[in-house]
């Protein structure tokens, strides 16, 4: 493959089905990493039609399921070998959860699906980013966290297995987790051409009748006063395509992007280094609890 290869997950609708096509029309190939066939499909044509390239592949993962992420994984890296973007844009945040919703694995859905899931993704194509030329890696959090300042993961109940779940307590946990993901993550590609940073996405327009189609009237009607003051997905992405693509960023990394303009910074608690070490340690748990190899013992730490 001569083109540069970008993995944009969660890339059938909103920023990220947007964000593909400016990506494809940057002279890039790039996977929909969808979890649901019909909906990839649909989004897989109306890219290619929109662009006019069949510079576009559709692969199947969930999110919210290591067992997933592990075969795309081997799928992605035995058909394509090298990875140049990988952009972790798939997220849980269905506000009619009332209480958690736990995976097929046991992992309360939104934890796995917005931290967990990225922080395996980004190990397991380790192997695919190291043999680019300079890789990127760009995770997503959001600007609703400037409204929660004092926010902490919870070391002891990340899942709300023991205290009262709320579904933006959940949301916001996971969103404060993949910013000081990135800030370790940058840590440990230091002496690599590798980048990763993060973008916290501003107020956004979504379809609400067909992303949530179970929110309740009043629901529905405040988001559409919110929404006044949303802008595009496409606006957003902009600033997706220019971390994925752009000659300027090549050398930028551990940062926190609102648009390609302004480098903002995240809570006090979120960068320092003994709360982001505590966090990848809960978080590592999770992989040398579960990645479980033949003989029945567990697997070593996850190696960048
Ligand atoms: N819109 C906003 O105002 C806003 C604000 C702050 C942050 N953000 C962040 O921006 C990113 C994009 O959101 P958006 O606004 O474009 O919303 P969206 O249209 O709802 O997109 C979310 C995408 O994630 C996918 N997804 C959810 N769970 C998944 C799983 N387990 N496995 C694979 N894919 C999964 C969805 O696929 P399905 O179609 O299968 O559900 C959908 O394609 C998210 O990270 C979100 O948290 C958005």
């Amino acid at each position: 493959m001569d083109k540069k290869i970008c993995i944009i997950t969660g890339a059938n609708s909103g920023i990220g089905k947007a964000a593909a096509s400016q990506i494809v029309l940057e002279g890039y190939h790039v996977i929909l990493a969808c979890r649901n066939q019909e909906r990839g499909e649909k989004a897989l044509q109306e890219i290619l039609a929109e662009t006019g390239s069949n510079s576009v592949d559709l692969m199947i993962v969930d999110m919210s399921l290591q067992s997933s992420i592990q075969a795309f994984s081997t799928a992605f890296l035995t058909k394509y070998e090298t990875l140049n973007v990988l952009i972790h844009n798939a997220a849980a945040f269905d506000v009619t959860n009332k209480k958690p919703i736990f995976t097929s694995e046991g992992v309360e859905s939104i934890w796995a699906t917005n931290h967990l899931g990225p922080v395996l993704l980004t190990n397991l194509l380790m192997e695919g980013i190291k043999r680019s030329d300079q890789g990127r890696i760009i995770t997503i959090s959001s600007k609703g966290l400037i409204v929660y300042p004092f926010l902490r993961v919870d070391l002891e109940d990340p899942e709300f297995r023991q205290r009262k779940f709320s579904v933006s307590k959940a949301y916001y946990q996971s969103k404060l987790a993949q910013v000081m993901y990135t800030y370790w993550l940058a840590n440990e590609l230091r002496d690599t051409p590798n980048t990763v940073n993060c973008i916290r996405v501003a107020n956004v327009k979504i379809d609400i009748n067909s992303r949530y189609p179970n929110t309740s009237k009043i629901s529905k009607f405040m988001y559409s006063i919110k929404s006044r003051s949303s802008i595009s997905p496409e606006e957003m992405a902009e600033t997706y395509t220019y971390l994925a693509t752009s000659e300027d960023m090549k050398e930028t990394s551990g940062k926190y992007f609102d648009d390609p303009a302004h480098i903002v910074s995240s809570s006090k608690y979120s960068m320092s280094k003994e709360n982001i070490d505590a966090v990848m340690e809960l978080t590592m748990n999770y992989f040398q609890k579960t990645q479980v190899d033949n003989n029945g013992e567990t697997g070593g730490e996850m190696g960048l």
